[in-house]
């Protein structure tokens, strides 16, 4: 028979990596909830629609990366490729315009795309996704800039950089957009094949291509950065100085592209110099158009999202937490039912216990004990013995109660 595996660019997340994961996503909710933000969950698939208005059909993300079916009513639908769409349908469909704005909040779940799987890069991944809609407020570009970036410390990532920059609204980014495809057209025959097939449908990515010829010409290219309306350079100098008194270095970088159409104003990235060619640890920005593109009231918003398993790559190999402070070993048969209530009783006194359930001899049962970091074996035979597994002491116990206090005073919980 076939033998069965994971599709390409997914992960089995083992216990040791699931562990970090859930505490990481416990320091986000933390470190958000802080700032107002609560959790919110949408559907791990939509209408195909969300995204593509969404998103943008001049993307990457919708013309290759989707994973798109259709139901048995023939409806388009899509595995979420990003988070913000589903979220902007979502505030639309419920109402939440009605109440207090802006509507802080955050989620954190699996997302896909069709991507070539590569180290940091997979088809599943898992973000952790902030987002704050209904108001302009630079403080919130700023706020949420900084939250991301304290999650990142609080989880290890070491050092990284910001890129920040300002797309401006859409009105003055489709002047600019005309006058960089006149700039491209121009020097067609210097550039990729790639970006001069594209330059009517998205110019822009010219700035992100790696082709020496291309970058050559994009040196010379007129920047969004210096065609600014007044009102967008106010708010990206508001940006700037909440983040300066904030003490949070950041570097202009007039030709940063997030691969998303919905952004206005604000956008940033946080790369790290640990995870090698896929460099982003997360971004995101503001996008004040988008919840009119997906039939709403116009509303403005921001946010970020960043890579749970980027930024565990960064923060790389930690030493993990014990998983048990109690075991509890079978010194003969006939006391297995003993130890199984001994250990229900010692859990239900808040205790983490682990039992011999796999038929070990006395010596395998205590290398185990000492496997699973326990501080403190309980040994049931013929008499109940506490172990402190540090100093090698053993002492009698009576009872359970007094089985309670011994482990107590052994494992300090
Ligand atoms: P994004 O830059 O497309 O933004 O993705 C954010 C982060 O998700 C990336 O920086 C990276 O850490 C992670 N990521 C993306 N694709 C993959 C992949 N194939 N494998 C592993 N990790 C990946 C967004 O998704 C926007 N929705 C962010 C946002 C929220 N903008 C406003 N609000």
């Amino acid at each position: 028979m076939r033998k069965l595996q994971a599709p390409r660019g997914t992960l089995d997340v083992l216990p040791k990596d699931a562990r970090r994961r859930l505490e990481l996503v416990a320091t986000a909710g933390e470190v958000l909830g802080r700032a107002g933000y609560e959790p919110m969950e949408t559907p791990v698939f939509e209408d195909t629609e969300v995204f593509a208005r969404g998103v943008g059909e001049s993307t990457d993300i919708v013309q290759k990366e989707m994973f798109t079916f259709e139901d048995k009513a023939g409806r388009s639908l899509t595995l979420r490729p990003e988070a913000t769409a589903g979220i902007c349908r979502a505030y639309i469909e419920n109402g939440m315009h009605k109440l207090a704005q802006p509507v802080k909040v955050w989620c954190a779940g699996p997302f896909f795309r069709h991507e070539a799987p590569q180290a940091g890069r997979f088809r599943q991944f898992t973000q952790i996704d902030a987002e704050a809609i209904g108001s302009d407020d630079p403080s919130l570009d700023a706020e949420l800039i900084l939250l991301l970036d304290e999650i990142f410390e609080r989880a290890g990532t070491g050092p990284r950089r910001l890129r920040l920059s300002s797309l401006g609204t859409r009105e003055t980014r489709a002047d600019y957009i005309e006058e960089l495809k006149n700039f491209l057209r121009a020097r067609e025959g210097e550039l990729s094949e790639e970006v001069s097939a594209r330059i009517d449908q998205n110019p822009l990515r010219a700035f992100d291509a790696d082709h020496p010829g291309t970058q050559a010409v994009m040196k010379d290219a007129p920047l969004l950065l210096d065609r600014l309306a007044a009102d967008d350079a106010e708010h990206f100098a508001a940006v700037r100085a909440l983040l300066d008194a904030a003490g949070l270095e950041h570097q202009i970088d007039p030709t940063l592209v997030r691969g998303l159409d919905y952004y206005t104003r604000t956008v940033f990235e946080f790369e790290s110099e640990r995870l090698g060619a896929q460099a982003a640890l997360g971004g995101g920005g503001r996008y004040d158009g988008l919840i009119e593109e997906l039939s709403g009231p116009p509303t403005p918003g921001v946010g970020f999202a960043a890579g749970i398993e980027r930024i565990l790559l960064a923060a790389g190999e930690q030493e993990a937490a014990p998983q048990a402070r109690v075991f509890v070993a079978i010194a003969k048969p006939e006391a297995a039912q003993d130890a199984f209530g001994l250990a229900q009783r010692l859990r239900g006194a808040g205790m983490r216990v682990e039992l011999e359930q796999a038929g070990r001899s006395m010596k395998g049962q205590l290398k185990q004990a000492d496997r699973i970091g326990a501080s403190a074996t309980v040994i049931l035979g013929d008499t109940i013995e506490v172990k402190d597994m540090d100093s090698g002491e053993q002492r009698e116990a009576t009872d359970a109660n007094q089985v309670l206090e011994l482990v107590r005073e052994v494992a300090g919980s």
